[in-house]
């Protein structure tokens, strides 16, 4: 069975370009609900750790640089199969091929910096959630 939850972050370049109000309403209007949110920066240690997962990926340095470049949004979000669904809003990690109308395809800049992160399984989901926020910053 698929679970209702799934973590994202509003990342850097979409931050910055003045779209966070944009793209949660992307989220509320897709029928996300808002368990837990807020507005950090990550350190380059930090994003690093994040995504562990890509250490031997070429791309990885460039990532973690992004990552820790300006502020993000994080949230954890509700939704009947929450994982797959918010991954069809937000469309394919690469712009130029993401589906019309998807968070990327409008507001994502090229592969790296891509606007937003979707978690990709019910399992990371939990663990990307639990290494943001606490117990009693979820509502
Ligand atoms: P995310 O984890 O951020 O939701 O993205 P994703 O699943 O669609 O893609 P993933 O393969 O997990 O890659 C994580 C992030 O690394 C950057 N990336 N850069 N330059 C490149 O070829 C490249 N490939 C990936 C992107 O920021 C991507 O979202
Ligand atoms: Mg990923």
């Amino acid at each position: 069975m698929s679970g209702n939850r799934t973590f994202t972050m509003i990342k850097p370049d979409a931050v910055k370009a003045g779209n966070i109000g944009n793209i949660l309403q992307m989220m509320n209007a897709a029928g996300f609900r808002i368990v837990a949110m807020k507005y950090t920066k990550l350190s380059a240690e930090k994003a690093g750790e994040f995504y562990a997962v890509h250490k031997e990926r070429p791309f990885y340095g460039e990532l973690v640089e992004f990552m820790s470049s300006g502020p993000i949004v994080a949230a954890i979000l509700e939704k009947e199969n929450a994982v797959e669904d918010f991954r069809k809003l937000i469309g394919a990690t690469n712009p130029s091929e993401a589906a019309e109308g998807t968070i990327r395809a409008k507001y994502a800049t090229n592969i790296g910096e891509n606007a937003v992160h979707g978690a990709d399984s019910d399992e990371n989901a939990a663990i990307e959630g639990s290494f943001h926020f606490a117990g009693t910053e979820k509502f």
